[in-house]
């Protein structure tokens, strides 16, 4: 054997111990800032980073703790004033688009050409992922914000029905709270006040008025007489977690719904991902239906993963790692994990929950409401939605403030913003 034979054979061996089994070979390393840190969250991102290692792709992980990724996007943007982007971000809705406009992203477009994702992407995902006719993005999942989460064993021990209204769910937190359980699950957390505002609003609002609010921002919309109800079922909804409301993580209002302390959750199904991860199952220990009023409306925010533009001169393998994170069998193993649904319209979901084969139909139904999610980033820019986020929570916390005032508040916020179209 030739020196370079021997030394190639016993790069070889070394390899095979250094590098777990999945991975055939070592890969180009690729630095993925993201935050997902949840149980279900690290375990949907390891079954990828294991995936795309099989594909010669290395994942690097810098995970940035904080839910809703109040924290992942603020040390994105100083990585990047420092020169130092890492080479893929979970870059999501607007964010991504104005990162894109200042030439930040990688066009995709090879790729989406070769994987014919105009052809097995939902359109409102392929949509979202286009910008100036590029794509920019590769998606992972789609998560559905209107999902209202419930304690069966509770419910079956209290003879109650998930509800389909609210005034079965008004019924439902009388019971519960007649037994000592907390009715709803609540935080005060800015990001999750607002997540829970954007699903009462649209099933009072309906889809047309919840679009004129958020995606084409028209101020004085947000003066309808609907909005001031949903603000005063927000202010109800926080009066359920009891005389002391906090700001939690979402993972600790997911544990009260999993150790029976309290009966509901109003939350992105990401929550039922990380309930399965802590070994529930929805269909002995918890269910799902949609927030009342929502009936067969999609409240979407889609995780989507962008190529950062560096120096390091990683296209072959950023694009590589596009096509893993979109191919069909990555979908299905990711996503069952994560708790959301594929992005490709030609998967079987047969093998899904009850809740993800919901979720993914009601996307896929031509007659549905897909509506986008402001808290998730899906329809206005990061300042927006702080904004608006900040005023809901000054209206749930001082709690002399009428919900005309509230609503003036967000209505000038959206002028402000000078966004209205
Ligand atoms: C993301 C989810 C994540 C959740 C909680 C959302 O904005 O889309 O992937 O699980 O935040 O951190």
């Amino acid at each position: 054997m030739k020196a370079f034979a021997w030394f190639a054979w016993g790069l070889s061996l070394w390899l095979g111990a250094a590098w777990p089994a999945h991975a055939q070979a070592p890969g180009v390393p690729l630095d993925v800032l993201h935050w997902w840190t949840s149980a279900s969250e690290r375990r949907a991102a390891d079954q990828l980073s294991a995936q795309l290692a099989t594909a010669g792709v290395l994942w690097k992980d810098a995970a940035i703790p904080g839910g809703g990724g109040m924290a992942a996007v603020k040390v994105l943007k100083s990585r990047v004033l420092l020169g130092d982007p890492p080479d893929v971000a979970q870059l999501i809705g607007t964010t991504l688009t104005e990162w894109a406009d200042m030439g930040l992203v990688m066009p995709l477009n090879a790729v989406a050409q070769r994987q014919r994702w105009s052809q097995v992407l939902f359109p409102t995902v392929l949509d979202l992922v286009t910008y100036k006719g590029d794509v920019i993005a590769a998606p992972l999942g789609i998560q559905r914000i209107n999902t209202l989460l419930y304690n069966r064993k509770l419910f079956a021990r209290l003879g109650l029905t998930p509800p389909r209204s609210w005034g079965q769910f008004e019924l439902i937190a009388r019971k519960l709270q007649v037994q000592g359980v907390r009715p709803l699950v609540w935080s005060d957390e800015p990001w999750q006040m607002a997540t829970v505002f954007e699903t009462v609003l649209l099933g009072e609002a309906g889809p047309t008025l919840y679009r004129e609010l958020i995606v084409q921002r028209k101020s004085s919309a947000w003066m309808d007489p609907r909005v001031e109800r949903a603000l005063q079922r927000l202010r109800w909804l926080r009066t359920l977690s009891g005389d002391n409301p906090q700001e939690k993580a979402w993972t600790d209002g997911a544990r009260e719904l999993m150790n029976d302390s309290a009966g509901m959750m109003i939350m992105g199904d990401w929550a039922k991902g990380e309930l399965m991860a802590w070994g529930a199952s929805p269909t002995k220990d918890f269910g799902c239906v949609v927030v009342p009023g929502t009936e067969g409306m999609h409240l979407y925010s889609v995780d989507t993963l962008a190529m950062l533009v560096s120096a390091r001169q990683r296209e072959a393998t950023q694009e590589k790692m596009a096509e893993v994170v979109v191919s069909p069998t990555a979908q299905l193993a990711y996503n069952r994990i994560k708790g959301a649904v594929p992005v490709r319209r030609d998967v079987d979901v047969s093998s899904l929950d009850g809740c993800a084969r919901d979720s993914w139909e009601t996307f896929a139904a031509p007659r549905s409401a897909r509506v986008p999610s402001l808290a998730h980033r899906m329809a206005a820019d990061e300042a927006i939605k702080d904004a608006v986020a900040q005023t809901l929570w000054r209206f749930l916390t001082d709690t002399r403030m009428e919900p005309q005032e509230a609503q003036r508040r967000l209505a000038a916020v959206i002028r402000a913003s000078g966004a209205e179209r």
